[in-house]
């Protein structure tokens, strides 16, 4: 008789990665399809396909039932982050060299361009049974992440960002994403609208508090965790929240100077230091923090307020731990 195995964010992470091995890519032309691999092996945490798996547990129905919609989610996130590294001229993803620096941006264009088509090819094999709400999701976070990251680009060269404008802004470019996932999940176990409106809810709160915590990593974390380039936001004059309240909590004197650091050209010697000095003095790391948990906090009432497997919101709490104390 065969073993029931117990479900843990491990087996979950198993299956993923199978399954993503056994999605078929062609191998020609190399400089289109290379690429896409590239990118789709190159260590992901795979938190938003763990969501879908989950959000579809959560219900009682297991995770097979879901396992297109978190493919496709998994390879629309990566055609976004190879998209972002080139607005972003990101040098470093994953502990390696992103798409476009080692392909070109022409190749990182037309390979993320690819994983769309094969995003929605996954998604479009779902059960036709709520295909319609299946697909209107799924387009409707991809929308979302288009739109925040334009406003993401728009905020480098604006002076009038306020904190509000940022979290409407993370919200679209990473939130919806999170809590599609989730939502996509529910909606292949059939959950009923109100319960996938609440887990799209908490889905949402948790995605502000994972940017915000990217933010801070990016600012704060040790770059060899991390991945990426130390401080890559500070030269891109990103309107993050450590920036934006710094101005709040600044003197004249200091708001001035941090404003000169992000009104120049990107990069310069000592930009990088300097604005982590005033971030120091300002005790901005706090705030950040306080806010993360403030979010994760809401996530947590809102998944609290439903009713769901046992065994799956501890896993779902415990990734959300994991992903707001993470290093990576
Ligand atoms: C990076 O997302 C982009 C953000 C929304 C911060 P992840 O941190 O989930 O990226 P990978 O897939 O694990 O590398
Ligand atoms: C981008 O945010 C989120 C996306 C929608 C891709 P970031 O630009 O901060 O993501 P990283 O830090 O490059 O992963
Ligand atoms: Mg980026
Ligand atoms: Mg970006
Ligand atoms: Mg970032």
């Amino acid at each position: 008789m065969p073993v029931a195995q117990t479900k843990s964010i491990s087996f979950f992470l198993g299956k993923i990665e199978e399954e993503l091995i056994a999605v078929d890519t062609p191998s020609k032309p190399e400089n289109l399809y290379n690429p896409v691999k590239y990118a789709l092996s190159k260590g992901g945490k795979r938190i938003r396909p763990l969501l879908v798996l989950l959000g579809c547990e959560w219900f009682g129905k297991s995770w097979e039932k879901a396992i297109k919609p978190a493919l496709a989610v998994e390879m629309l996130h990566n055609f976004t982050l190879v998209h972002d590294d080139v607005m972003d001229d990101a040098p470093l993803r994953r502990k390696q060299a992103t798409v476009f620096k080692k392909y070109g941006s022409n190749a990182a264009l037309l390979s993320g361009d690819v994983m769309l088509v094969k995003a929605y090819k996954l998604v479009s094999q779902c059960p036709e049974k709520n295909l319609k709400k299946i697909l209107d999701t799924f387009s409707y976070m991809a929308l979302k992440v288009c739109e925040g990251q334009q406003m993401d680009m728009d905020f480098e060269t604006s002076n009038s960002v306020s904190v509000q404008d940022y979290l409407q802004m993370i919200r679209l470019k990473t939130a919806e994403m999170l809590a599609g996932s989730l939502k996509l999940g529910a909606l292949c176990a059939g959950a009923e609208d109100v319960q996938s409106e609440t887990i799209y809810e908490a889905g949402i709160n948790l995605g502000i508090a994972f940017q915000l915590m990217d933010d801070y990593l990016d600012a704060f974390g040790n770059p060899e965790k991390f991945g990426k380039q130390k401080g890559g936001d500070i030269i891109a004059n990103k309107k993050t929240f450590l920036y934006l309240k710094s101005l709040q909590l600044a003197s004249p004197k200091q708001k001035e100077e941090l404003e000169l650091l992000f009104s120049n050209s990107k990069n310069f010697a000592g930009k990088i230091e300097k604005t982590l000095s005033f971030y120091s003095e300002l005790n901005i790391e706090k705030e950040s923090m306080l806010l993360i948990r403030t979010y994760h906090q809401k996530a947590n009432e809102l998944l609290d307020s439903l009713n769901g497997n046992n065994e799956t919101k501890e896993i779902l709490n415990s990734l959300a731990e994991k992903l707001l104390s993470r290093e990576q």
